[in-house]
């Protein structure tokens, strides 16, 4: 096989126990790793600019082929020039393939070896979403990173259905590996999804066979939906060492600072999650003193801002007793300066735990933060 022409890659720079810093180049520039993806849906950081995003730290953001399938349509973006160009970002984007969301947001669906029949949580419209149209609408999007189409199940589940959900997954993967050697152009990349529960065996039979595969990188897919911290983490611990170390380690949808740290510490070089925007929306905001709850009527008289040392002008510039007041208000505004708060706060951290992997500090750096991060909780 004639091999292809492509800017894509990954390099390890460093390791500090299983931790790892690395570098993602695509097309579209380079992502430092370990990396957390913000979540862009429907094309939107929900109440961000790109501009803030971008200065936040973040090199790469994450787009839904399900949202966008079904509204604007992968075929009308393709037509208006592809994702970058109509909502304006111009770094990477990484796109999931909806199997997911499907799951999550549809309650009428049918899961057959074909793919997935659903009807749409907009309108109640009937579509199939096939590990082929996944990828067709991918490229039709441009992304530069894709996602195979995957089943996840909820947790717990039998162990008999957690293996046909993952075998399935598995036919899946080679499906959609065929349509993206035909379809998919140079520098973009399609990774798989290791899917199994929390099974050790099934896990491990999901990563050799993934790895069998050749693909650009690999995702630990259905954790987070329940499990709990502990056996999230120990589902990693016997998954990761299947994947091959020259490769992108990505676990989907994951999570707290804390998960972030932990999953870093064990190799995780890839994140995303709704938890900074959607949190900041619900008056929520991180700081490296833990969680504040900005409904608190103790902020009602504080003229201090979020933390004084913030890169964020939202966390530095802005009293906690005005947050306190945007967001007893319901105010549009909140929304925007908590959303800003938390998305720069993630990036800091990412930021933070590629400098400690770098100085090869990461276990002492990740305990003191981990004690301070439990910290104000108010
Ligand atoms: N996002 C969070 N978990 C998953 C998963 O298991 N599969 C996909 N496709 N996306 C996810």
């Amino acid at each position: 096989m004639q091999e292809r022409v492509t800017t894509f890659g990954f390099e390890v720079k460093g390791e500090d126990g299983a931790a790892r810093l690395g570098a993602l180049t695509t097309l579209r520039g380079v992502v430092r790793t370990p990396a957390f993806m913000p979540v862009g849906t429907v094309g939107t950081v929900k109440a961000l600019y790109f501009d803030q995003v971008k200065q936040a730290g973040a090199d790469i953001v994450l787009a839904n082929t399900y949202h966008l399938m079904l509204r604007p349509g992968a075929e009308r973006v393709a037509r208006l020039g592809g994702l970058h160009t109509f909502i304006r970002w111009e770094g990477p984007i990484l796109t999931d393939s909806g199997g997911f969301q499907v799951m999550s947001l549809s309650k009428i669906r049918e899961v057959s070896e074909e793919g997935v029949r659903f009807a749409s949580h907009i309108d109640g419209s009937r579509h199939m979403l096939t590990p082929e149209r996944a990828v067709e609408i991918q490229c039709l999007l441009g992304s530069d990173i894709q996602m195979q189409l995957d089943e996840c199940i909820e947790l717990p589940a039998e162990r008999k259905e957690a293996e046909r959900a993952m075998e399935l997954s598995l036919r899946w993967a080679e499906r959609a590996r065929a349509a993206f050697a035909e379809r998919g152009a140079p520098g973009q990349a399609l990774f798989g999804i290791v899917q199994g529960g929390v099974d050790p065996e099934l896990r491990r039979r999901s990563a050799e066979a993934l790895v069998g595969m050749d693909l650009r990188g690999y995702a630990v897919g259905g954790l987070a939906v329940g499990e709990g911290q502990e056996m999230m983490l120990r589902t990693l611990e016997g998954v990761l060492p299947f994947l091959p170390a020259e490769k992108p380690r990505y676990l989907m949808g994951v999570g707290s600072p804390s998960d972030l740290i932990k999953s870093v510490q064990r190799g995780v070089d890839m994140f995303d999650c709704v938890l900074p925007t959607r949190n900041g929306r619900h008056g929520l905001a991180f700081t490296w003193n833990g969680k504040v709850n900005l409904r608190n009527a103790m902020h009602a008289e504080d003229s201090a801002p979020l933390d004084p040392q913030s890169s964020c002008p939202a966390a530095r510039d802005y009293s906690r007793a005005y947050l306190h007041h945007l967001v007893k208000s319901g105010e549009y505004l909140g929304a925007m300066l908590l959303s800003w708060v938390n998305t720069a706060f993630y990036q800091e951290l990412m930021a933070a735990m590629r400098t400690a992997i770098a100085e090869r500090r990461f276990a002492s750096w990740a305990e003191e933060t981990l004690a301070r991060l439990d910290g104000e909780g108010s």
